[in-house]
């Protein structure tokens, strides 16, 4: 079966000597060679303020590059998020994306007593973090404890579910070998749609 596909490209910067930017392209590659549909929302060229306060988390008016990624995110059922750990976590205009385009109304709803549904159900998601500290190292010596409140925080909390996982340590002293494996794998899960 086909699957409409989302590849939220999180790297600030849009230099294509950038390994997120190979990965990317590695995925949709091998996904649209599948048959799959994929839509790129590249964060490092999108125009957006950061938000300031609840008011504008709850009311301001959505730019229209914000507007335009809800768009491709509504019409998916598989997103890919990619993104270079910095300072231990996403970074800063990776988190103010989310910030805007989660907004209350399309990622999350709240009743009267403050309960909340979760508007994105039925979408799975792959969440590809590159580091320069071997992938080991951050998942057991600091628990990835970023990547998990990315997961539970934003992902799961708007419904996103299953939620699968590449961890690329060591970019920068990686072999041209090492890169190159990584690459095939992320054309792989592309064809998957994994
Ligand atoms: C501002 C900044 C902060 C970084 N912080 C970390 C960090 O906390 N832990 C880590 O392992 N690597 C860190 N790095 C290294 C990046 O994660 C690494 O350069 C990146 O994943 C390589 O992928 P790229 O070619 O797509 O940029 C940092 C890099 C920058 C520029």
């Amino acid at each position: 079966m086909p699957r409409h596909i989302v590849i939220i490209l999180g790297h600030p910067d849009p230099s294509p000597d950038r390994y997120c930017r190979a990965l990317a392209d590695a995925y949709r590659t091998g996904a649209e060679s599948a048959g799959h549909d994929v839509a790129i929302v590249d964060v490092a060229t999108l125009e957006f303020p950061l938000l300031r306060s609840h008011a504008e988390f709850n009311d301001s008016p959505v730019p229209d590059d914000i507007r335009t990624a809800q768009d491709a995110i509504s019409g998916a059922d598989h997103l890919v998020v990619i993104y270079p750990l910095w300072l231990g976590t996403l970074p800063a205009m990776l988190k103010g994306f989310f910030e805007q385009a989660f907004r209350p109304g399309f990622a999350i709803a709240f009743d009267d007593s403050y309960r909340w549904k979760k508007l994105l159900r039925g979408r799975s998601a792959r969440v590809v973090v590159t580091m320069g500290m071997p992938a080991l190292a951050y998942r057991f010596w600091f628990g990835a404890h970023s990547l998990r409140s990315f997961e539970r925080n934003i992902l799961r909390f708007s419904g996103i579910a299953p939620i699968r996982e590449s961890l690329i340590g060591s970019v920068e002293a990686s072999k041209p070998e090492a890169r190159r494996k990584w690459l095939a794998r992320m054309s792989k899960y592309g064809a998957l749609a994994r």
